[in-house]
């Protein structure tokens, strides 16, 4: 499937139950729903979810503070990785900060989530530090940053 089979769009509050759905089993730390109400309703926070063959099959989300935004969580449905849909959501949200004046980027991403880290690097993104433990004992942050 190509890249122009997503249609890519702001997040609305129906959209919810498809995003909690689609953390299930993919994130260790899932949002609530109330996070996510403020995620799709606040100003400063931008969430955008991807739809194909008619549902919602991945979405991310950033919060933004003056000119920074901070990368929450990005999620691809199983059945639909490896078709470029994180790269091609992730590329509209770098559009939309840029827009908005965001100036840095950053995230923190768990040290062996080798998916996640080959994305963030392709996207440009680049290892500043290691937070050791900030995902539990043994589990590993590496913090990275893009200068948009
Ligand atoms: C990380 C994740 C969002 C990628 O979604 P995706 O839609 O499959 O990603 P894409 O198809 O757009 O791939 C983009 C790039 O990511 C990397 N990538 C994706 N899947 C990969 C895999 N299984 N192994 C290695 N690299 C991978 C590649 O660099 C790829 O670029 P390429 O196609 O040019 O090689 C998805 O694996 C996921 O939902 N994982 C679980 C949740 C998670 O860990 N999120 C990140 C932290 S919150």
């Amino acid at each position: 499937m190509a890249e122009t089979e997503l249609l890519i769009r702001a997040a609305e509050l129906s959209d919810i139950p498809s995003i909690m759905e689609l953390e299930q089993g993919s994130i260790a730390h899932p949002w609530t729903k109330s996070a996510l109400e403020d995620l799709i309703k606040d100003p400063n926070k931008i969430c955008c979810v991807g739809e194909s063959d008619g549902k919602v099959v991945c979405y991310a989300g950033v919060e933004t503070v003056l000119d920074e935004g901070n990368v929450g969580n990005i999620v691809t449905h199983k059945e639909y990785r490896g078709r470029g849909f994180a790269k091609a959501l992730f590329t509209k949200l770098i559009e939309d900060m840029t827009a908005k004046g965001i100036e840095k980027l950053f995230l923190e991403v768990e040290s062996d989530d080798v998916p996640a880290l080959s994305l963030y690097g392709k996207l440009g993104f680049e290892r500043y530090g290691l937070r050791r433990g900030y995902y539990g004992q043994g589990r590993d942050a590496v913090l990275m940053l893009k200068n948009l």
